[in-house]
This record gives structure tokens, C-alpha cells and sequence, in this order.
């Protein structure tokens, strides 16, 4: 297999109502809990980098992982840039090899939103990479986008509509309940499937992605408050939500809080209950046990992209 962009992977999840699993990634541990998991259970997967992490990581360091990752496991893997702020951020990682970019101008107005999409896609398509654009504003805080929750909009699915005719973009990314980090709900978790299938009656297999997918495990939260965390009152969308989801033509659902979570409650575990211990192989080891553990779950119980290769 190789590194591909997520065109085949949409096309088969459209058909068969599954998606698949968009992980974002900072360093070596979550990139081989990641795709060791996938490894083992035949599933194809996205990896994505934010802004941030390609300047923490340093983008050479990351690009070269990714590829050690495809050698060692066979799997298809397709190398996302997530909420890419701007025109040179997206040039920027198609000419490093990204094979899938996002420009994230949802904080523009539409026309603004088209323009700036428009010249993205346009560059990426000469060069055989696709694009992911969005449309409507999530709750939460974005990678260098702050939207409160009074600013929060659905996405319109007309709008929807106009805005893949004008831009061209690959997959589409909508505000239908969503938002990121680990307090995504204070009452019920609640998605609008009412917005889904208007956009997806507009656009019949087109590739909807859901940003903001975390479901923040209780087990996890408790367990990085039993050993010292502080995250009370942490939620996130139930998993039922996100099959269903899944089942109503999103093709790429984004999780980044839930690998945090599970990689800092083994990290807390591991300080406390080998306080002697200094060896980073042994506590990075099991937080990358943790992000396979948990990604195999995704894969089975939410996604159902196992056995898709
Ligand atoms: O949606 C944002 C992602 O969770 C990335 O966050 O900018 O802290 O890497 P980050
Ligand atoms: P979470 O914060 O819910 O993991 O969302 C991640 C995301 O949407 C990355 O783009
Ligand atoms: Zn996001």
C-alpha cells in the first residue's frame, strides 16, 4: 500500500456507510499507536497535523515518520494538514507531500470563504492533492480560531450546496453539533441530523466530515482525575451518535482530545504508581499502548472501517 490521498477511501465509505478515522498526530508514539492499531485490524486511516504540531514536531521530523509508519504497517494512510488558517500553510504542506489539505476560512464570510477555497483547491488539484474546506462555525477552540459558543451557527445545507458547486473542494466539513476539546456539551450530547440529511439530499455521496468527534471517555477522565488530573465535567460526543453519523454520509470523523486524554491518563498512571520510575520508554510506552487501545475501539465500535483495506 502507500500513502494516498482520501479519495478511494470517501468513494468505499460513502458506499458502504462507514468512515474513516481521521487522527491528529505530534510525535512518534501516536503516530505507531495509530497505525499499529490499523495494522491489525486492515483499516485504512487518515493522519492529520495542525499548524501547531507541524511546528512542534518540525515538519521534516513528521513527514519522515509517517513514512516509516506506511513501510512498517502496508496500510493506506493518507497525510492531512488540519485547518490549515491560510493560502501559504496549504501550499505549503502539498509541496512537502500532504496528499489532503483543509483551509479552514469557516471564520470568513461565505463569499470570502469561497474565494480563499477556491485558490487552495486550485493549487492542490494541479498537483494531485485534495481539499477539504469548511462551512459553519463549531463551538470550542480551534487550532488559531476562537469561536464562542454565542458565535456558534449550523451550517446551512444550501449554502452547502453553492459553496462545493463555486469551490471544487473534495469533502466538506459542517457545524451540526460538534465542537472541539473535552467540554463539548453541558446538557445532553445532541447532533443535527435534520442538517446532515438536508446536505446529504443535496449531495448525494459526497464526502461530510465531522470535525470535533471526540466522545472523552468517562473511564479515561477518571482515571487521569484518580491520579492526580483535574479535568471535571469533561464531555463528549456519545459514540452512537457518531455510527449514526457515520450511517448519514460522514466519511472522515476528527479526534485529537480523545488521544490526549488516553495518553495522559497512562502517563499519570505510570508516574504514580512507579514513582521510582525515570525510563521515558516506559511511561511513552504505555501511552502508546493507550492511543492502540483505544483507536482499535474507534475502529470497531464507532468507525467500522476495519477489514476495509
Ligand atoms: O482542531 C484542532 C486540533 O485538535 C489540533 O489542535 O492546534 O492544539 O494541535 P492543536
Ligand atoms: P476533538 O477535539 O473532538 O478531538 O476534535 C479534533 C478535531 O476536530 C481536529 O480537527
Ligand atoms: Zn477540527
Amino acid at each position: 500500500m502507500s500513502i494516498v490521498t482520501t479519495k478511494e477511501m470517501f468513494e468505499k465509505a460513502a458506499k458502504g456507510g462507514y468512515a474513516i478515522g481521521a487522527f491528529n498526530i505530534n510525535n512518534m508514539e501516536i503516530i505507531q499507536g495509530i497505525t499499529e492499531a490499523c495494522k491489525e485490524l486492515n483499516s485504512p486511516v487518515i493522519l492529520q497535523v495542525s499548524s501547531s504540531a507541524r511546528k512542534y514536531a518540525h515538519p521534516k521530523y513528521l513527514l519522515n515518520m509517517i513514512k516509516a509508519a506506511e513501510e512498517e504497517t502496508g496500510i493506506p494512510i493518507a497525510i492531512h494538514l488540519d485547518h490549515g488558517a491560510d493560502f501559504e500553510i496549504c501550499k505549503a504542506c502539498v509541496d512537502d507531500g500532504f496528499t489532503s489539505v483543509m483551509i479552514d476560512a469557516s471564520k470568513y464570510s461565505f463569499e470570502e470563504n469561497v474565494e480563499l477555497t477556491r485558490r487552495v483547491v486550485d493549487y492542490a488539484h494541479e498537483r494531485g492533492v485534495v481539499v477539504e474546506a469548511e462551512l459553519g462555525k463549531l463551538a470550542g477552540v480551534e487550532d488559531d480560531v476562537n469561536v464562542s459558543d454565542a458565535d456558534s451557527c449550523y451550517t446551512d445545507p444550501d449554502q452547502a450546496h453553492e459553496f462545493v458547486e463555486r469551490t471544487g473542494c473534495d469533502s466538506l466539513a459542517i457545524a451540526i453539533g460538534t465542537s472541539h476539546g473535552a467540554y463539548k456539551f453541558k446538557g445532553e450530547p445532541k447532533l443535527r441530523f435534520d442538517i446532515l440529511d438536508k446536505v446529504t439530499a443535496l449531495m448525494p455521496g459526497y464526502p461530510i466530515v465531522l470535525h470535533g468527534a471526540s466522545s472523552v471517555s468517562q473511564e479515561d477522565v477518571a482515571k487521569c482525575n484518580k491520579y492526580g488530573g483535574d479535568l471535571p465535567g469533561a464531555r463528549g460526543v456519545t459514540e452512537s451518535l457518531l455510527r449514526e453519523a457515520a450511517r448519514h454520509g460522514v466519511c472522515k470523523i476528527n479526534m485529537d482530545t480523545d488521544i490526549r486524554i488516553a495518553m495522559t491518563a497512562a502517563i499519570r498512571e505510570e508516574f504514580v504508581e512507579n514513582p521510582s520510575s525515570f525510563d521515558p520508554r516506559k511511561y511513552l510506552g504505555s501511552a502508546r499502548e493507550a492511543v492502540k487501545e483505544l483507536v482499535k475501539h474507534k475502529i470497531i465500535d464507532v468507525l467500522g472501517s476495519d477489514n476495509k483495506i
